[in-house]
C-alpha cells in the first residue's frame, strides 16, 4: 500500500484543511505515515502570509531532493496559499515539485494523482464560489482525541491592503449549519471536548442556502430573514453540544456584533476569548490597511465585550512597520496596547506581499531597523500585559480540560483555561481529555501553574474566587 506524509504550515485553517486532504488521499488507496522516508506521497501544505514563511517552504523543499534521489517513485506536491499564489510557475520555480493544488480544489486530487503517477505534472488552482468541502469527513491528524478545528466559512472578503489571503483563498462562502454540526456531532461521539469553529473571518459567517456572502443582498427578503447568522450559529452549537467546550477564531472587529457577545455570556459552554485582531493602534494607518474600523470603535468594542464579559481574554495581531508609519503612528499603536492590555498576541513585521493593493499602492519605506525595533518594543510591551494578565488569575479556581502532558515535566498536566491560557498542574488520577478545577499558586507571563481541587459546583463565567 501507498503511503502519503503531510506537512501543515500557516494557520488553523490550513492544519484543518490539511485533514480534509487526508481523507480524501486516504480514499485513493494510501495511508498515512508520520516518516519522510516511508513516502510515497510527500504534500506540504504551504502559506504565504509572509515571505518568510514561504523561504521556510522552499528550504524544506531543498531538502527532499536527497529523498527523491533514493526513491525514483516519489512524488512531492504543494498545497494551499502558496500553491495558489505561484500557480504553475511553482513547477519552474521548484524542479522538485510534481503536483500543485489551491485550496479549492483538494477535491480534484484524486485524478492529480493519475496524472503524476503517470509521469506529468498536474496542477489545480481554480478558486470556487462554493467549495466548502462540508461533505468530507476529515481525518483528525496526529490529534490528541480531545480538541478539534471545525471550518465554518472559507476565503475572505475584507480586502486588508497588506494580505494576501483574499487572492490564495478566494471570496468569502459559509457552511451549511446542517454539516457542520454533522461533524461536530461525529467528534463528540469520539469523545472530543472542545472544538473551535474556523474562519478567517468567522463573524461575517452567513448561510442562506449557500452561495457568496457579497450576493446575500440579492436574494428575497424572506430568505434574508431565514439566514443564520454567526451568533445563530454559535447558539446553535452550543445547544446542541452543551457539555462540548466551543472556541472560534478569527473576528474582526467591524463584523462581531453584540449578538455574538451576548451569546457568549449566555452559554458557559462558549469559551470566554476572543481573537481580535487590530493591527495598528493609528487611525491613519488603518485606513491605508482598509481595515473597516477607527481606533475609537475598537476600543469600543472592547469596552463592550468586557462590559458584558469582564473576564473575557483578548487577544491581538498587530504589523509593526506598515508603509509611512511614523514614530507617532508606532507609540498610537503602543498607547491603544497599554489601554486594552492584551492576554497575549501575534506580532509580525510587515511583509510586503506580491499583488496586494499595498504592494501596488505604497512603498516599503520604513526601514528594516525600524521595522525590528518597533516589533522588539511591541513585543516587549505584550510580554508585560500577558504577565499583568495572567498575575490576576492568581489565588483563582479555574477550569482546565487537559490536552497533554507539560513538555517541562512528565509528572504534570498541560490544558487550557476558558481563556485561552496554558495550565500546567500534577496529573493525580486525571486523564487527558477530563475538566479539572485548578487553583492558580503561581505563573509566568504564558503559564499558570496550580493544585487541581476537588470543587463540584459548576464554576461561573469560568472563575471563581477561592475565598468564595
Ligand atoms: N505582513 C505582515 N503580517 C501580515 N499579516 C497578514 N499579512 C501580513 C503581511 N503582509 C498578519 C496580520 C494577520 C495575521 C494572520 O498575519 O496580523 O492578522
Ligand atoms: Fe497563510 Fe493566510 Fe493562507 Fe492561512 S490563509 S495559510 S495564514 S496565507
Amino acid at each position: 500500500m501507498k503511503k502519503f506524509y503531510i506537512e501543515s504550515y500557516g494557520c488553523q485553517m490550513n492544519f484543518a484543511d490539511s485533514e480534509v486532504v487526508a481523507s480524501i488521499v486516504s480514499k485513493e488507496g494510501y495511508t498515512s505515515t508520520q516518516s519522510l522516508n516511508d513516502a510515497d506521497l510527500i504534500l506540504l501544505n504551504t502559506c504565504s502570509i509572509r515571505e518568510k514563511a514561504e523561504q521556510t517552504i522552499r528550504k524544506r523543499l531543498k531538502g527532499f531532493n536527497k529523498l527523491k534521489r533514493k526513491n525514483k517513485n516519489l512524488k512531492v506536491g504543494v498545497l494551499g496559499c502558496m500553491a495558489e499564489r505561484l500557480k504553475s510557475q511553482f513547477l519552474d520555480e521548484e524542479k522538485i515539485v510534481d503536483l500543485v493544488v489551491g485550496p479549492d480544489a483538494y477535491k480534484d486530487i484524486p485524478n492529480l494523482i493519475k496524472e503524476i503517477n503517470d509521469g506529468r505534472n498536474a496542477v489545480n488552482v481554480i478558486l470556487s464560489k462554493e467549495e466548502t468541502y462540508g461533505d468530507i469527513n476529515p481525518i483528525r491528524l496526529s490529534s490528541n482525541g480531545v480538541t478539534a478545528f471545525v471550518s465554518i466559512t472559507r476565503g475572505c472578503d475584507n480586502m486588508c491592503t497588506f494580505c494576501v489571503v483574499p487572492f490564495t483563498r478566494g471570496r468569502e462562502r459559509s457552511r451549511d449549519p446542517k454539516s457542520i454540526l454533522d461533524e461536530i456531532k461525529k467528534l463528540v461521539d469520539k469523545n472530543y471536548k472542545e472544538i473551535t469553529l474556523l474562519g478567517q473571518n468567522v463573524d461575517s459567517y452567513l448561510w442562506y442556502g449557500g452561495g457568496l456572502k457579497k450576493d446575500f443582498k440579492k436574494i428575497s427578503a424572506l430568505r434574508q430573514k431565514t439566514s443564520i447568522n454567526f451568533s445563530k450559529l454559535l447558539k446553535l452549537v452550543a445547544e446542541s453540544f452543551p457539555l462540548l467546550r466551543i472556541r472560534f477564531s478569527t473576528s474582526n472587529p467591524q463584523d462581531m456584533s453584540s449578538d455574538v457577545i451576548k451569546t457568549m455570556s449566555n452559554y458557559y459552554n462558549i469559551c470566554n476569548h476572543i481573537h481580535l485582531p487590530v493591527q495598528s493602534g493609528s487611525n491613519k494607518i488603518l485606513k491605508a490597511m482598509n481595515r473597516q474600523h477607527t481606533r475609537e470603535e475598537y476600543l469600543e468594542l472592547i469596552n463592550q465585550i468586557k462590559k458584558v464579559m469582564p473576564d473575557c481574554s483578548i487577544s491581538q495581531d498587530i504589523i509593526s512597520g506598515f508603509p509611512n508609519e511614523t514614530q507617532n503612528d508606532h507609540e498610537l499603536t503602543l498607547d491603544l496596547m497599554e489601554k486594552v492590555k492584551y492576554d497575549f498576541g501575534y506580532m509580525f513585521k510587515y511583509s510586503e506581499r506580491p499583488g496586494t493593493l499595498a504592494s501596488k499602492k505604497f512603498d516599503d519605506n520604513v526601514s528594516e531597523l525600524n521595522k525590528k525595533n518597533r516589533l522588539q518594543e511591541i513585543v516587549d510591551l505584550q510580554q508585560k500585559h500577558s504577565y499583568y494578565r495572567t498575575k490576576s488569575f492568581m489565588g483563582k479556581i479555574v477550569e482546565v480540560l487537559i490536552e497533554k502532558e507539560s513538555k517541562k515535566s512528565n509528572s504534570q498536566w498541560s490544558g487550557r483555561n476558558q481563556q485561552n491560557t496554558v495550565v500546567v498542574f500534577e496529573k493525580e488520577d486525571y486523564k487527558i481529555g477530563d475538566f479539572v478545577n485548578v487553583l492558580i499558586t503561581d505563573c509566568t507571563s504564558a503559564t499558570l501553574i496550580g493544585n487541581p481541587i476537588n470543587y463540584s459546583k459548576k464554576l461561573k463565567n469560568g472563575i471563581i474566587y477561592s475565598n468564595n
